[in-house]
């Protein structure tokens, strides 16, 4: 298909849907921006600061719209989520779904099929994909220079912050909305294999008595061909940079290993009003000035792109399943402190 210009819709502008639609206002692929926000406020700031060509509070009024080619879900609660990209899918938009791609299953099988059957193109926001430090693990691992993968790690802590939103909007656990990257980004790294048992173990102390939810998870996963990857995720981090995260990553394989510090420790602002504080350290990033830090910004031009210039996308929605399988093995592993065989019977 030729190089054409496209028209996007960004359903939802908190944090992270203000983001998607800033670095689509600015792509030269992009004729027109689209914005459906509940928050008349917010959807009014966002709208003027982006020079979107029609704002709404009812994203189905945006779905009626023939011109938009493809569509940003990034709305909260994530109850949302199935919902409205079901809507998307149905109005034939191509769709990027923010992580979590669902909440059961059936919705996920649900949404690829439509995405399928209506030859639309369907993503998730696994946005540390495209951060360069994760993407030299999964180049290193495909061109050889490691061998064969042994063992992972990926340790993350992130503030309290995430936790006390999240938790305040939906009870969702550590495994589902944070774990979910890692687990998203090693099964990549070890594509090809199937994961097979998951084994997890939750701790409550501070996150309970406030949201019901754990402070951290701790997942072993092992493969069919018997590798086996670790990972942690907490959100019990004290307040400090807003949506702080840090990052141990060991990847280990038979002809070489890879250490990768995430940490977000390479930067500190010391200010009277605020004492020390780790400015560039959440996850998607942020707009510095004139350039942009951090992943989200690829990720989002990857989706403009893949639709403009009919491109395949990089997380396919079977990988968001096998992920979602993996988290909800997770989180029934912990509940039950038994391993959880998968896959998880429907
Ligand atoms: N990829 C990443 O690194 C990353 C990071 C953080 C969050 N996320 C995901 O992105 C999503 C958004 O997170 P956030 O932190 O921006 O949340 P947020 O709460 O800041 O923003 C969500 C927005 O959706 C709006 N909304 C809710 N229902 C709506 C509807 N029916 N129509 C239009 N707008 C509606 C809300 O008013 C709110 O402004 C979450 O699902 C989260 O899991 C991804």
């Amino acid at each position: 298909m030729a190089e054409r210009k496209i028209s996007v819709g960004v359903i939802g502008t908190g944090w992270i849907g203000e983001i998607r639609a800033k670095v689509c206002a600015g792509h030269p692929l992009v004729e027109s921006l689209h914005l459906a926000e509940i928050d008349p406020a917010r959807l009014e700031r966002v709208a003027r600061e982006t020079g979107a060509k029609t704002a709404t509070t009812d994203y189905r009024e945006l779905l009626r719209r023939p011109d938009v080619d493809a569509i940003f879900v990034s709305t909260t609660p994530e109850t949302t989520h199935y919902p409205i990209t079901r809507d998307c899918l149905l109005a034939r938009k191509h769709t990027f779904l923010e992580k979590p791609m669902g909440l059961a299953l059936k919705e996920a099988d649900e949404m690829m099929a439509m995405a399928r059957e209506a030859g639309l193109k369907f993503t998730i926001g696994y946005t540390q994909r495209f951060n360069p430090k994760y993407a030299y693990v999964k180049k290193c691992v495909r061109d050889g220079t490691l061998g064969v993968p042994v063992t992972a790690l990926v340790s993350r802590n992130v503030s309290r912050s995430i936790g006390n939103k999240i938790g305040g909007r939906i009870r969702l656990s550590p495994a589902v909305m944070e774990a979910t990257h890692d687990i998203d980004f090693i099964l990549w790294c070890l594509e090809g294999r199937r994961p097979i048992r998951v084994y997890a173990q939750s701790v409550y102390r501070i996150m309970e008595q406030a949201h019901g939810v754990p402070d951290c998870t701790w997942i072993m996963v092992t493969m069919e061909d018997g590798t086996a990857f670790t990972i942690g995720a907490g959100w019990a981090l004290p307040p400090g940079y807003p949506h702080f995260s840090t990052a141990t990553i060991e990847f280990v394989a038979t002809e070489g290993a890879l250490l990768i510090d995430d940490s977000h420790r390479d930067i500190v602002l010391n200010t009277m009003k605020n004492g020390m504080v780790l400015p560039l350290s959440t996850m998607p990033g942020e707009q510095v000035g004139h350039v942009y830090q951090g992943p989200m910004r690829a990720e989002t031009i990857h989706f403009i792109e893949a639709v403009a210039l009919d491109r395949p996308v990089l997380v396919t929605p079977e990988e968001a399943r096998q992920v979602m399988e993996v988290t909800l093995a997770a989180d029934l592993s912990a509940e039950i402190h038994q391993p959880v065989s998968l896959p998880l019977e429907r």
